[in-house]
């Protein structure tokens, strides 16, 4: 017994110097980090220079005006080789909409397709859809934005194109999702006020306002690349793709959603932060129009600033925050009012704001917007300087943090566009100008696809990548 019991402490003994040998070695062989979530060990090499966030990322770009190709110009961005596909000879509508620079791609172009690569593919065309069908097996993800159905005329069905490639992710922007609207076409104010966002927006004397800010184009763009980087992550782990749907609809009234919170408000009393309720103006039955009031709890409201007579954006954003109330009220000279009953209190001061603000008008209106701002910031004050574009597309800060970026194009020359937004510390942004109609398209069908040259020639002569040969003068007359 003593001998068997020996004999099994000297196994386990060799078999523990055994693991633990092994364990050494794991280390010396640099194999993934031992903590569980099979990640591999942080990189050594020095921020920025471990390639971009989404490099790797192959994108199948079938988007087209503003809100499938902010998305795309996003993730390209981050590092993803994004490949636009374009009807040949007429590419994205946008290419041609208001042109500024004859002969040129249009801004509204240029600015939201930098850093990708155009192919032109007749997608009705049997030839053009074997290439798409390359490009399907290729890629990790396919964007697009079309009407309700065109994707599916096409024949890219998600069930085709989950059979060619399971792992396929496959983006789309609609207006509206399931529901009595879901067939319809729609554009940015159409979402705007399907939303919610319009019935809210504007003075309550005037009709409903759509905002310049484009929240349901681009706004529903950035949704979309949420989705699609969610669902890459998860692909990580199921090995399978996944339908990603943004509805315009609903991307807007996300951003909107404060309203919708208001709406629900109104079942308990009246909104005390909006100046209608301080002009004693009774609420309806829906969030009504608020003008410059303040979305949150810190009422605030637009002044004019020195220069207003002449100068359009002469004005700044101006909030009394409950906080910084007594630094306010000694700015405008009104120290009284700091210990004045009907003035001292947040609720005190919520029936009488209209009058409030036409007093502190009157000191923002003795200096300028940049002025006012440097003076309340050093007392803690938040106000915002309405900012005209040509003050922003001047602004040096703007330029330095790669916001706003100025890129060279072959045809229209220098340009400005608005870079990434979102900084990531490890992976430097990739701004480029956005390619001309067909650009890449040899360089896809050689390098990417492998199409060798005689099967080139073969495409070529197919129609597929090309715009139709106009008849020439003579025989169309
Ligand atoms: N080769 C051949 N045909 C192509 C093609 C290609 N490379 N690319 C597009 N087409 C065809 C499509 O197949 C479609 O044809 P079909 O209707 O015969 O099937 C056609 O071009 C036009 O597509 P569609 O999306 O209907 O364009 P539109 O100009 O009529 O409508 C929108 C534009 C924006 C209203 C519409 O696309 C839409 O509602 N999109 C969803 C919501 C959206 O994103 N709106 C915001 C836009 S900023």
């Amino acid at each position: 017994m003593a001998t068997r019991k020996k004999a099994a402490k000297a196994k386990s003994k060799a078999a523990a110097k055994k693991s633990s040998k092994k364990v050494v070695k794991l280390k010396t062989v640099k194999k993934p980090a031992a903590n569980g979530n099979g990640l591999p060990r942080p990189s050594n090499k020095p921020w920025g220079q471990a390639g971009r966030a989404l490099e790797g990322v192959k994108v199948l770009d079938f988007t087209h005006v503003q809100s499938g190709p902010t998305c795309t110009q996003l993730l390209a961005y981050m590092g993803a080789d994004v490949i636009k596909v374009e009807r040949p000879g007429i590419g994205d509508i946008t290419r041609g909409q208001l042109r500024d620079v004859k002969g040129a791609d249009s801004l509204y172009f240029t600015m939201l397709n930098g850093s990708k690569r155009s192919i032109t593919i007749d997608s009705k065309n049997p030839k053009g859809r074997e290439i798409l069908d390359r490009l399907v097996k290729y890629c990790d993800v396919l964007v697009e934005n079309f009407a309700p159905g065109a994707l599916d005329r096409m024949g890219l069905t998600w069930d085709h194109i989950h059979k060619l490639n399971p792992r396929m992710i496959v983006a789309s922007v609609k207006g509206f999702g399931p529901g009595p609207y879901e067939d319809c076409k729609v554009y940015e104010n159409v979402a705007q006020c399907a939303g919610g966002a319009a019935s809210t927006t504007g003075f309550r004397d005037g009709p409903p306002l759509v905002t310049g800010a484009q929240i349901g184009d681009s706004g529903t763009g950035l949704h979309l690349a949420l989705g699609i980087v969610s669902a890459l992550y998860q692909r990580v782990r199921t090995g399978r793709g996944q339908r990603v749907l943004a509805a315009m609809q609903d991307g807007v009234l996300n951003l909107a959603r404060v309203k919708l919170r208001d709406q629900q408000r109104l079942a308990h009393g009246p909104l005390t932060e909006y100046s209608q309720y301080g002009e004693g103006i009774p609420f309806g039955k829906a969030t009504p129009r608020a003008g410059n009031d303040s979305g949150g709890g810190q009422p605030g409201w637009i002044l004019k600033c020195k220069g207003w007579e002449s100068d359009p954006d002469a004005y700044i954003y101006f909030i009394t925050q409950a906080p910084v109330w007594g630094a306010i009220c000694d700015l405008i000279g009104k120290p009284e009012w700091k210990t004045d009953a009907d003035y001292a209190t947040p609720p005190a001061r919520l029936p009488r704001l209209r009058q409030i603000f036409d007093t502190i008008e009157q000191w923002t209106m003795t200096k300028t917007k940049f002025e006012v701002m440097e003076i309340c910031n050093g007392h803690d004050i938040p106000v915002g300087p309405i900012l005209s574009m040509k003050e922003i597309a001047d602004e040096p800060s703007l330029r330095k943090t790669g916001t706003v970026v100025e890129v060279d194009h072959p045809v229209r020359g220098k340009y400005l566009t608005v870079g990434n937004p979102i900084k990531l510390s490890d992976s430097p942004p990739d701004v480029r100008r956005s390619p001309l109609l067909g650009e890449h398209t040899e360089e896809i069908l050689r390098k990417v696809l492998g199409y060798s040259e005689k099967e080139l020639a073969e495409i070529k002569v197919s129609g597929a990548i090309t715009a139709p040969e106009k008849p020439a003068k003579a025989e169309a007359a």
